[in-house]
């Protein structure tokens, strides 16, 4: 990191940083401060390593050189934050350290002070995670931040948003703020309400989204807009989700998805170029259709084949029951050949138990075997259907196949949560360049199979592709895209409905009927009277490109201060109970326990 040391003015704490102690220095008199790394106390010698947010660099404390400050040296425990005053000099060759960008030089101090103490961490600062539990590391994140690589994590997210303002700035955007106290935004999850003390009874929301903000503000004529925005959730945490997020939200007037993605691919292309990320643009394009058949999902991960394959023809008219009984009923017979691999029968069994955790009623595995299959089934498919099996799924001698039968889209959606999960375990993703990929064509709406309601696969505001029929929901296409990166969904996006009659219609097929319509959305409704351009946009999850970026997992490494799985923060002790009295002003009590069951 010690290129890119932030300018320092020199004052008593400091004239230069750890990590600049550098050749150029040798023989100079430098003052540095930071936090004790590491000390080793050889007796007559005491070494510190000190550091501080560019790097490290070793302090000597010796009897002869370091005067009154020698004692001091004994002194220093793990993460005092000490300031050192001393000359620079070139390490015995014997003695460099080439972990270190500064392991070369060192040190020699000539007076120290400590400016504060520490108490004994609770885990090391040095080695990534070294075997601490993530509370642990949450409930003392700011010595969690400490660690060089959160630190680098933080920087490269910084890094990233400077560049997202930077190219929006030159493109004509403008940053605005939109309010975090609000009404309902609705993007699918539940909100988190605020009570209002003056209008007792009343609740704000915090928004889901900027998203009708940001059409108001294209009804306004700023015709490109953007902002990183804060955005609450009430919704099931996974490693990739957080009730409080960032978004990179844009919007632009007068214009069609093509004229989004155009602005989005060079947007993209220019984050990736300034990040190191090889990627080529366009970015291929993929219908939502062809997504959900090819990989069981609107996500899918084209580094790597392993694709899902419609088995039904070959199977129709089998004696097998669990296959025919659901051919016959119109679902699906589906498979992906995963190649050749050896698992013993306890690791095959795990995977129908992992096929059920994702809905699967069962799993059936294979292994093609003399041109037939090798599997517990076996015995209940003909030699010619096991031969049309393995030429469908291109299975040659040895190769694994995993089968399912259901509804199409369950039968491939199980399979295909199966490859995402097993593409790392397996080592599935070959070498090779990040793929982004856009899903496009994606259907306006979806039907909960239970209820029979429709419900918006984006969200209610995206406009449909050409003239849609209410009659008929199933059918109409939706100007929406997605940007998905090696299998995450970065960002999504739509162009919007200007007109109040089609945002009405559309309100109507999601069973929010005129007078709801108007009563939550009714601002809205009447903003689009007064004159609407056409307009679309996109917003893209930040946490989840700086985590893609940094090579985590998960977003909570690359958000300062981040919630566990559970949803709650153990470094402040949020959501924590609030007094009667801040209810009252409020207009609510509290029903602290839970009401006892009748
Ligand atoms: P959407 O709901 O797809 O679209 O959100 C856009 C992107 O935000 C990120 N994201 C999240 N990141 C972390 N934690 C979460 N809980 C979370 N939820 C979403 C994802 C996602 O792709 N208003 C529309 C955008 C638009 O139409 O312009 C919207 O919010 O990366």
């Amino acid at each position: 990191m010690s290129e890119d040391a932030p300018f320092l003015k020199p004052n008593e704490y400091r004239d230069t940083w750890c990590g600049q102690v550098l050749g150029d220095r040798v023989g100079e008199e430098v003052v540095v401060s930071g936090w004790v790394h590491r000390r080793r106390d050889h007796g007559g010698l005491v070494f510190i390593d000190l550091r501080d947010r560019t790097g490290m660099v070793q302090l000597v404390f010796n009897p002869d050189e370091s005067g009154g400050s020698f004692d001091l040296g004994h002194t220093l425990r793990p993460e005092f934050v000490v300031s050192a005053r001393g000359r620079v000099v070139a390490r015995d060759p014997g003695t460099v350290n080439p972990e270190m960008a500064t392991g070369e030089y060192e040190i020699h101090v000539e007076a120290a002070e400590i400016l504060a103490e520490s108490d004994t961490p609770p885990f090391e600062i040095e080695g990534f995670r070294s075997e601490v539990g993530e509370e642990v590391r949450l409930r003392h994140r700011y010595l969690d931040l400490r660690r060089p690589r959160m630190q680098e994590a933080i920087a490269l997210r910084h890094r990233l948003v400077t560049e997202m303002r930077s190219f929006l700035d030159r493109s004509g955007f403008l940053e605005i703020e939109t309010p975090v106290l609000t009404r309902s935004t609705p993007e699918g999850a539940r909100d988190f309400l605020v009570p209002s003390r003056q209008h007792r009874g009343s609740f704000f929301a915090l928004p889901q989204s900027p998203q009708l903000f940001k059409q108001l503000l294209m009804v306004s004529g700023f015709e490109r807009y953007f902002q990183v925005a804060r955005c609450f959730r009430d919704e099931d945490l996974r490693a990739d989700r957080q009730p409080d997020f960032t978004q990179l939200d844009l919007e632009m007037s007068f214009v069609g998805v093509e004229d989004v993605i155009e602005l989005n691919e060079r947007l993209m292309a220019y984050l990736l170029g300034q990040m190191g990320v090889d990627a080529a643009t366009p970015f291929p394009r993929i219908s939502w259709d062809e997504a959900m058949v090819r990989f069981g999902t609107d996500r899918p991960d084209m580094r790597f084949g392993h694709e899902v394959v419609d088995l039904t023809e070959v199977l129709r008219g089998t004696e097998f029951k669990a296959f025919g009984g659901v051919i016959e009923s119109g679902g699906a017979v589906c498979g992906i050949n995963f190649g050749e691999r050896d698992l013993p029968r306890a690791q095959l069994d795990g995977l129908i138990e992992e096929a059920r955790e994702l809905g699967a009623k069962g799993l059936v595995w294979a292994f093609c075997e003399d041109g037939g299959w090798r599997a517990p089934i076996a015995k209940f498919l003909s030699a010619e259907e096991q031969t049309g099996l393995n030429e469908a799924l291109g299975a040659e001698e040895g190769d694994l196949m995993l089968v399912a039968a259901d509804e199409h889209h369950v039968a491939a959606g199980i399979l295909g949560g199966l490859r995402t999960r097993l593409a790392e375990r397996w080592d599935l993703i070959p070498e090779g360049p990040d793929r982004l990929v856009w899903v496009v064509d994606w259907p306006m709406f979806e039907q909960d199979p239970d209820t029979g309601d429709w419900n918006a696969l984006h969200h209610p505001f995206t406009a449909p592709d050409g003239e849609f029929d209410p009659a008929d929901p199933g059918s109409a296409k939706a100007q929406a895209y997605d940007l998905v990166w090696n299998g995450v969904e970065l960002g999504g996006g739509s162009i919007r409905i200007n007109r109040p009659d089609v945002q009405r219609q559309v309100f109507r097929t999601l069973g929010i009927e005129d007078e709801e319509a108007e009563e939550r959305f009714g601002f809205l409704l009447e903003a689009l009277r007064y004159g609407a351009p056409p307009h679309g946009g996109i917003a893209y999850g930040i946490d989840r490109f700086a985590a893609l970026l940094a090579g985590f997992d998960s977003i909570r490494d690359v958000i300062a201060f981040p919630k566990t799985a559970s949803g709650s923060d153990p470094l402040t002790g949020a959501p924590s109970p609030v007094d009667d009295h801040q209810l009252r002003e409020v207009g609510l009590t509290s029903r602290k326990q839970a009401p006892k069951s009748s």
